[in-house]
């Protein structure tokens, strides 16, 4: 690992490295209760790989020629990452667009994105001697962290609102993850988690807050840019709650430009749902930061949060990338889970789904053009939610163990 500093994303700041140190102290003062996340520190490597290491992008080999850890061995035997690069020829074909690709994060050991950012923050939490990890989360990042906290063996407390799906919840009971519900929203259970890693001395992975979140995440965009060297993508469409995962992407292709494994930035596009798009209207707004929704509500429960706590720099990384953000309905949400599973054998869960019906609006609104390089962040498992995927298909009557009741049922 080369070492690393740590930048404040508002006023470039610089830090070095310190376990206590989450967010920009400078900036911190000027944070709200609730509001957006002041003073996001991103990591700065020192040195960066000037060719692509041999290894496979999930082999710890790989992750160390990119990730600013300093003992191999805490990290997570867990095998996270390295998810196929799919050039999905049905969806192409069906959507008149030769040239996109699914990135099938769903493949990922708990089944989601997240898993990538919990994969660092742990290793990070074992160097600093830390025992016990804490994060607040829709689902996804708890069961993340509690996947990757069973292979370690590092204690992890996630707080989720006690209307978290099923699946996620079991999800992270076997996991052996001390659960905390609460009686509240993903925002309410921001800041409970927030107050008790303060309270009792636990190592805080809250998205949007640890600095290893997103360069943990960045770790997809180094895999898209790996397989895909000779001509990398134009558009890249992002699944948008926080701001993290999109942040992430943007740290990751940013590195390789930096030390010069890409040629340029794709432009990264965010998706959220109308019903919790506080960083689509700012981005619209013209905006540095957002307004809270406090109702905000959507079918991608991953994607509901009334206030953004990524928002300022997924904002600006937007804007730099030259990107977008699009809003999509719960409707189109919904439809597109059975599009992307028929046409490329994916199953995402509506906020893996997003990314889809967020390339069909950018579409219309003429966001993207029809021979670029299209790159869609499917970012959850369709396990996940069951619920939500049985709103978009009709069951089919049971029929008596008889072939004449198959043949009526198909009409032969
Ligand atoms: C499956 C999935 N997709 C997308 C997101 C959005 O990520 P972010 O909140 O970093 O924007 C999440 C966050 O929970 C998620 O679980
Ligand atoms: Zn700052």
């Amino acid at each position: 690992m080369s070492s690393f500093r740590l930048r404040c994303c508002e006023c470039d700041r610089e830090y070095s490295e310190n376990p206590a140190l989450l967010v920009c102290e400078a900036c911190a003062t000027l944070q709200t209760p609730g509001g957006p996340t002041r003073g996001v520190l991103e990591v700065r490597l020192d040195e960066l790989p000037a060719e692509w290491p041999k290894a496979r992008p999930s082999d710890t080999d790989f992750l160390e020629a990119f990730l600013p850890f300093s003992d191999p061995s805490a990290v997570a035997p867990l095998d996270v990452g390295g998810t196929p690069l799919l050039p999905a020829p049905r969806l192409r074909e069906a959507l008149d667009l030769p040239r996109l690709w699914i990135k099938d994060d769903t493949r990922n050991p708990s089944g989601s994105t997240k898993d990538r950012a919990s994969l660092l923050v742990v290793a990070k939490a074992k160097e600093y001697g830390f025992d016990t990890v804490a994060t607040a989360s829709t689902g996804n990042a708890a069961a993340a962290l509690a996947a990757v906290g069973a292979a370690s063996g590092v204690r992890a407390v996630v707080f989720v609102p006690a209307s978290a799906p099923e699946a996620k919840l079991v999800q992270l009971l076997c996991y052996g993850a001390d659960v905390v519900r609460v009686q509240g929203s993903y925002d309410d259970a921001f800041d409970l988690c927030l107050a008790a890693c303060d309270a009792f001395g636990w190592y805080n992975r809250n998205t949007a807050l640890n600095p290893f979140t997103i360069e943990g995440k960045k770790t997809a965009a180094l895999e898209v840019a790996f397989a895909m060297s000779s001509e990398p993508p134009d558009v890249v469409f992002v699944p948008t709650g926080d701001g993290a995962i999109l942040a992430g992407a943007a740290k990751g292709f940013e590195d390789l430009v930096r030390g010069g494994l890409l040629a340029r930035m794709p432009r990264l596009v965010a998706v959220q749902p109308e019903g919790s798009a506080g960083i689509v209207t700012a981005y619209r707004d013209g905006a540095e930061s957002v307004t809270p929704v406090p109702d905000a509500a959507s079918v991608a429960d991953s994607l509901t949060v009334a206030t953004p706590r990524n928002a300022i720099l997924c904002l600006k990384r937007i804007r730099e990338s030259e990107g977008g953000a699009v809003a999509v309905s719960d409707d189109e949400i919904l439809e597109a889970i059975p599009f992307l599973a028929r046409h490329t054998g994916v199953f995402a869960e509506p906020a893996g789904a997003a990314a889809l019906a967020g390339l069909h609006r950018a579409l219309e609104d003429g966001l993207v053009g029809r021979d670029e390089r299209i790159v869609l962040l499917i970012t959850g498992t369709g396990l996940k939610d069951v619920p939500a995927a049985s709103r978009t298909v009709e069951r089919p009557e049971p029929v008596p163990p008889d072939l004449e009741a198959v043949a009526k049922r198909f009409g032969l």
